[in-house]
């Protein structure tokens, strides 16, 4: 089946679908995306992503390209023509197509907007979620306002491709402070010795990832031991759990850092119980 992506206003072919050379997203990074899960062919957490998006346009003073209600439609048929079942809808706006110049360009520019979609194996995620997968940690040299979700991933995608070089799946920032961050993709967390799940707060040093958001709410239904403060990476060592969350992968189990094994090497029953029950916690349209 051929797919097919939303570009400015038209469904076109893959093979069709351009972005003009001047877009201020490929000279730039002056861009926002999003990525959202689909599941059954729904859209997962769309408020959510909706109020996040909104949130880093006005962070780069850019309004949205049009109402949440609209992107939500053009998400959907998007979702609706490229048959997807389970996997992910991408949305991108950027400050759109001008004559290179650092400042804005003038008043009136359309923002660009493109949205794909596809599916994912499930059969392969759930694979790895029940192997657990090897994280490596690098430095965090990234900008200091990695809360907005902008399409500027050059440090993600150095550490993402570190990670890949060194056989492992996901690369954990560490902060000048010996704390960790989050990952490349994902938001991290541990489970320490004595059962609590820790998660670093949502400040300018991580993006506040929709899933996040979605278990701490979920933890707080089931009155689990739960803290949001930043932990170093000496304390990840030692934790009985650790896992990354992200809108494509929900909670997948980390049973390695650094080569060393995370509890007794294999996907804690924590990380796991949270991996099955997520769905019952997020909302679907
Ligand atoms: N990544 N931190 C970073 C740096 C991310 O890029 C992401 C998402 C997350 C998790 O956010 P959420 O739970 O809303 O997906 C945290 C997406 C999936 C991506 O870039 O593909």
């Amino acid at each position: 089946m051929s797919r097919i992506a939303y570009v400015n206003g038209r469904y076109l072919p893959r093979h069709a679908a351009m972005v003009h050379i001047e877009d201020r997203g490929y000279q730039f990074s002056d861009g926002v995306y999003e990525v959202c899960e689909v599941r059954a062919g729904r859209m997962v957490d769309e408020r959510r992503h909706m109020a996040r998006l909104q949130r880093s346009l006005s962070e780069l003073r850019m309004g949205m390209p049009m109402s949440a209600a609209a992107l939500g439609l053009v998400m959907r048929e998007t979702i609706r023509r490229n048959r997807v079942r389970d996997g992910i809808v991408y949305l991108q706006v950027t400050r759109g197509v001008a004559r290179r110049d650092h400042a804005f360009p003038p008043a009136g520019t359309a923002p660009a907007i493109v949205i794909t979609a596809r599916n994912l194996d499930q059969a392969t995620i759930e694979r790895t979620a029940s192997d657990g997968i090897a994280v490596i940690t690098v430095p965090d040299n990234r900008w200091v306002r990695v809360d907005i979700k902008t399409i500027g991933l050059l440090p993600n995608v150095l550490a993402k491709q570190a990670a890949r070089d060194r056989g492992a799946k996901e690369a954990w920032f560490v902060d000048a402070q010996g704390m960790v961050t989050e990952g490349a993709s994902t938001n991290a967390w541990i489970v320490t010795a004595g059962g609590t799940v820790v998660t670093r707060p949502a400040d300018n040093k991580i993006l506040r990832g929709i899933t996040r958001s979605v278990l701490i709410d979920a933890l707080a239904e089931q009155g689990l031991a739960f803290e949001e403060r930043a932990f170093t990476l000496d304390e990840a060592f030692a934790a009985r759990e650790a896992f990354v969350t992200s809108a494509s992968q929900t909670v997948m189990p980390v049973v390695r850092i650094d080569g060393r094994s995370v509890g007794n090497g294999a996907p804690g029953p924590v990380a796991t119980a949270l991996r099955r029950n997520f769905h019952h916690h997020s909302e679907w349209v």
